[in-house]
């Protein structure tokens, strides 16, 4: 069979947050997938990037006082790093803010209109009159026009649950300035998805198989399209708005000033960018072979795509029928897969069980470690994955060191020792466990995406190859002389059955793998070394140790580090003290002048002030005060903490709304006429009254809301 050619694509994480443990359940998956399909000698171009464009990127960067383009600079590196430390290996890491980008997205748009399935049409829709701004569903609060519950989202009620459009709400205001938000009209541009050969197409693509027979989709995806396209005859299909009025964060439209492409069309074409600057940058790839429908099916090149389950819809509706239509050639497959929980419940900041990449890595946890977990639980359907803390130890403890691992360090020493590193015969019998038809099994299931099922497979062979160790006992022949010879091939036997384990291990731990490359000195393993153990008279290395058992300890502090609350332990604490003695040193406090406001405090005095950064999310007159603003204030709790702040004289509440300032954050709460004050925000004036005004803190351009100031 010829080598097979597959552009291999991960769901496009957005800039404006950091990979957590969720998002890598479909980040591993796929690079399992992909370095399978490598080992089995198949070519495969495997490219992600980031999804940078939209109103909230726009807003978060404002707020940090930062420009998008710097906010989704940073987003680039910290992506790229999580990634490449979770041995997620990308062939290119791009962005959708890319010249690449833009070209693709004009050249879809361009065609899809000369088609005619692009329409405009004036709609109606929720303008903020403060910011100057449309505002996206997310950015309209109110009550529930169900329940009457608070402060809910415009698309649905996080209370009861009801789902309504932002027109909907009672008592709407913008998330963004607080300010009531008014009914205007703009024109917007629509992908006419409702047209009867945009439905038709989707009905034969979601619901048929490729050329070869193979499905699209997992069968509970086409199921879910079924119901939302409808069947023959009902047409449940909408238009769908493809534009954004400026401002907007994204590429302004062709002839279009002033209007933007709506992130959702351009962050899939995102995935020809990614592949086509790769292509440029390596030279020697034909990207069309992948993107035209002729070349495509005439090589017989494939294109899969990897997402999670909240993100089907427009992967099986849009993205194909936008590609469709524009000429292009559509994906082969689409891999989708549930959510991660952890412990049975879905992450959650305040229980500490929204993990962040990074503090699993700088705690210290084996990548590895995760990697194997998530593998033993995966398979082809789209359930959520629960992580269960306990069970994890467990089942990394128990296969990776208590089986794999062991078989190594029981059995390596003896070739160094005691045959010069030199491998002995093997006991073919005993290889016997690792029969063709084993070997197919887990083949098989890899590349079906059934990793539990290979993986099952692979501890049941090494389960055979422990057997094997414990009834030959080579520590105790290593006790009698006699027994030198049966003691070298029991020896070479069981390093040729951990060979063969970690080969088949190896898409899913390449980082062990290449230790165990190392340790055997053997190049590269390929799929077919399946088939062929090392001979008497290969040389391996000296055994070094090759993975540490997990401790719940460690996973404690996982969760610790990762909750979100005041009392969450601050980096910066530990070389407090020096620098504290200095300040509170004793000439230091007598240069002090009698009429200096402060006498000297220690240093225990001034730790007793929690001091965080707060960004300012909501400010606003307060009816009847003369001096005071209501802020309400994130200092990354559950929710903002209300302050009543003596600064109207100096400050528009519109300005401030999206600012980071200081706030003393355990000041025993204040009940006022106005409602309870739960802290303080700080402010400079001149006391002697010469320069007028008062002066927020604001703390430098990086600070995140809840750092503590000190
Ligand atoms: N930017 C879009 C995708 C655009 S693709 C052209 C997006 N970004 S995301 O950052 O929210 O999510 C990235 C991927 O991670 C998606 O496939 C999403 O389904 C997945 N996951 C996000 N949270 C997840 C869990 N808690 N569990 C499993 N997958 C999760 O969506
Ligand atoms: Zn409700």
């Amino acid at each position: 069979m010829s080598a097979r050619k597959i552009f291999v694509t991960n769901a496009l994480p957005y800039a404006n947050g950091d990979i957590h443990l969720g998002h890598l359940v479909g980040y591993v998956q796929a690079d399992i997938w992909v370095r399978y399909q490598r080992m089995r000698g198949n070519m495969v171009h495997y490219v992600c990037a980031d999804d940078t464009h939209g109103a909230p990127i726009m807003l978060r960067a404002e707020k940090e006082g930062i420009t998008p383009e710097q906010l989704i600079a940073r987003a680039h590196a910290s992506h790229s790093r999580d990634f490449a430390d979770f041995l997620v290996e990308f062939d290119n890491y791009h962005s959708t803010h890319s010249d690449e980008n833009r070209a693709y997205a004009e050249d879809i748009y361009g065609k899809l209109k000369a088609a005619g399935f692009i329409e405009t049409r004036s709609i109606e829709q929720f303008y903020d009159p403060v910011k100057l701004m449309f505002l996206p569903d997310r950015f309209i609060k109110g009550e529930c026009p169900k329940c009457g519950a608070k402060d809910q989202y415009g698309d649905n009620c996080e209370v009861c649950g009801a789902a309504y459009a932002p027109t909907e709400l009672k008592n709407p205001y913008s998330a963004v300035s607080g300010a009531k938000p008014e009914l205007r009209n703009s024109e917007h541009y629509f992908f006419r998805l409702s047209d009867p050969k945009a439905v038709a197409f989707l009905r034969e693509w979601t619901q048929g198989v490729n050329a070869d027979g193979s499905p699209r989709m997992p069968p509970e995806a086409s199921n879910k399209m079924r119901e939302w396209i409808g069947s023959e005859g009902e047409n449940k299909l909408s238009d769908w708005d493809i534009s954004r009025d400026a401002p907007y964060f994204g590429f302004e439209i062709p002839d279009a000033p002033g209007k933007y492409f709506y992130v959702w069309l351009d962050a899939p074409i995102g995935y020809l960018a990614s592949f086509r600057n790769y292509a440029d940058r390596v030279g020697g790839v034909e990207v069309t072979d992948y993107t035209d429908p002729d070349k495509a099916a005439a090589l017989g090149t494939e294109m899969v795509h990897f997402i999670g389950k909240d993100i089907l819809y427009f992967h099986a509706l849009f993205w194909p029928a936008m590609l469709k239509f524009a000429g292009y050639r559509t994906p082969t497959f689409l891999n989708v897969n549930g959510f991660l929980t952890v412990d049975g419940a879905k992450m959650s900041k305040s229980r500490g069980t929204f993990i962040t990449a990074r503090s699993y890595l700088d705690l210290g946890l084996n990548p590895e470690w995760l990697r194997y977990y998530f593998a033993a639980k995966l398979n082809a359907n789209i359930e959520d994955l629960d992580l269960s803390l306990d069970d994890f130890v467990a089942k990394v403890n128990s296969d990776l060191v208590g089986k794999f691992v062991n078989i190594a360090s029981r059995c390596a020493g003896f070739i160094a020792k005691r045959f010069d590193g030199k491998l002995g015969e093997s006991d073919v019998t005993a290889l016997d466990a690792f029969s063709a038809e084993s070997l197919d099994a887990v083949s098989k299931a890899y590349n079906d995406r059934d990793y539990s099922v290979a993986l099952r497979e692979v501890m049941r062979l090494a389960d055979a190859a422990n057997v094997y160790v414990n009834d030959e006992k080579p520590w105790e022949l290593a006790k009698d002389p006699a027994q030198s010879e049966r003691l070298h091939r029991v020896c070479s036997t069981a390093l040729n059955q951990f060979r063969a384990l970690a080969i088949m291990l190896k898409p899913v731990l390449p980082g062990l793998a290449a230790q165990v490359e190392s340790f055997l000195c053997v190049p590269a393993f390929a799929w077919t070394d399946l088939f062929r153990p090392l001979p008497a008279g290969h040389v391996i290395d000296a055994y070094k140790h090759l993975m540490t058992r997990i401790e719940r300890k460690q996973i404690d502090a996982l969760i610790d580090a990762n909750k979100e609350s005041l009392e969450a332990p601050v980096a910066a604490a530990a070389p407090a003290k020096q620098e504290a003695k200095a300040v509170a040193k004793p000439e230091k406090a007598a240069e002090a002048s009698a009429e200096d406001a402060a006498s000297p405090i220690s240093i225990d005095d001034f730790m007793k002030v929690d001091l965080r950064v707060a960004k300012i999310v909501a400010a606003e007159h307060v009816e009847g005060a003369a001096k005071l603003l209501r802020l309400q204030l994130d200092i990354g709790e559950e929710k903002p903490r209300q302050v009543f702040a003596g600064i109207k004289s100096a400050y528009d509440p519109a300005t401030l709304v999206g600012r980071l300032t200081v706030m003393v954050a355990n000041l025993a709460p204040r009940k006022m006429k106005f409602g309870m004050s739960e802290g303080m925000v700080l402010a400079a004036a001149d006391e002697a009254g010469e320069v007028p005004g008062i002066f927020l803190m604001s703390p430098d351009v990086g600070a995140e809301p809840g750092m503590r100031v000190r």
